[in-house]
């Protein structure tokens, strides 16, 4: 395949504006993105990703009750200097490593809740006239090379905007960003349709955009017009459908597996793999759920 582009996609958007109510009252005072799996806010987990993939500028579209975001990628002298004193070496490193040096924080807020196009376009002044990354942290993805980075290797090849996309089931096509596809090769295909969150009886496929999106700038002036979609908000969906006249949108089915963190099943699946992966947790966790799984749920009769 040609090489079109080798363009580093620099910038990262993370639209953390929503107010995660299928946590409640877990999210009342507290961002969902703050919700940990083991030991890592979901948000660390997103910008880690990426940082991963080459992004040097994190922007986060906040809204209210999100001080705890901009807090936890901060730096906080006085817990250093205690873990210092404390000989916590480890734990100062970890804090340390939270943010690179070489990476820069934006926070942007989001005047009122308009949808994840409206937050997307909240971004334009930073963003600049280059491709860059949207990130949705409830969307976990666990994978042996970061999602965001095999999109942007996608990107260096073909150029355009890129998706990551999923099959789900089809009765869960109205939870989604669903598209049609066509030129297929292995795991890129060209978007021809895209919808957002239709009913599964007039869904064009099974294949969801799961989180994940590098975005041509285009999208801005696309975002400009579009109005009010489904459920009343202005839908970045909307304004990809509208980029597809205009520039190549690709579909790609990432290597990894996601977790839906913003549902409770999700969310209990990832803390529960997690643990299990976790290098000083990991055995103990195994153990004990060999014997819970032997004693609690071994079938019954
Ligand atoms: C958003 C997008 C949707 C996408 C989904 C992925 O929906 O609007 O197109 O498929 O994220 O998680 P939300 O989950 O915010 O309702």
């Amino acid at each position: 395949m040609a090489k079109v582009s080798t363009t580093e996609i620099r910038t990262a958007v993370f639209p953390v504006a929503g107010r995660g109510t299928r946590f409640l009252p877990a999210t009342k005072a507290s961002p969902k993105e703050m919700l940990p799996i083991v030991d890592k806010p979901l948000i660390q987990y997103a910008a880690e990703e990426a940082l991963a993939a080459g992004a040097r500028k994190l922007v986060f579209i906040t809204g209210s009750s999100k001080r705890a975001i901009e807090d936890h990628f901060d730096s906080d002298h006085e817990l250093e200097e205690a873990l210092e004193a404390q000989g916590k070496r480890e734990l100062l490193k970890a804090l340390k490593d939270i943010v690179p040096s070489w990476a820069s924080c934006i926070y942007i807020r989001q005047p009122s809740p308009l949808g994840l196009g409206h937050a997307v376009w909240c971004a334009k002044p930073v963003v600049g006239d280059e491709p860059f990354f949207v990130h949705l942290a409830d969307d976990l993805i666990d994978a042996p090379t970061p999602c965001l980075r095999q999109m942007a290797e996608v990107h260096a090849e073909r150029g355009g905007s890129v998706l990551g996309v999923e099959t789900v089931p089809r009765a869960e096509t109205d939870k989604y960003g669903i598209v049609a596809t066509e030129e297929r090769e292995g795991r890129i295909s060209k978007v021809k349709q895209i919808v957002e969150k239709p009913r599964p009886s007039n869904a064009p496929s099974t294949l969801a955009v799961v989180g994940r999106y590098l975005l041509s700038p285009t999208i801005f002036a696309k975002l400009e017009n579009t109005g009010r979609g489904a459920g009343g908000e202005i839908q970045l969906t909307d304004a990809i459908a509208d980029l597809l006249s205009d520039e190549n949108v690709f579909a790609y089915e990432f290597e990894g597996k996601r977790y839906d963190c913003g549902s409770k099943l999700g969310y209990l699946q990832a803390t529960v793999e997690y643990g299990l992966k976790h290098e000083s947790l990991g055995t103990k966790f195994h153990d004990y759920l060999r014997n819970l799984a032997s004693t609690t749920l071994a079938p019954k009769g």
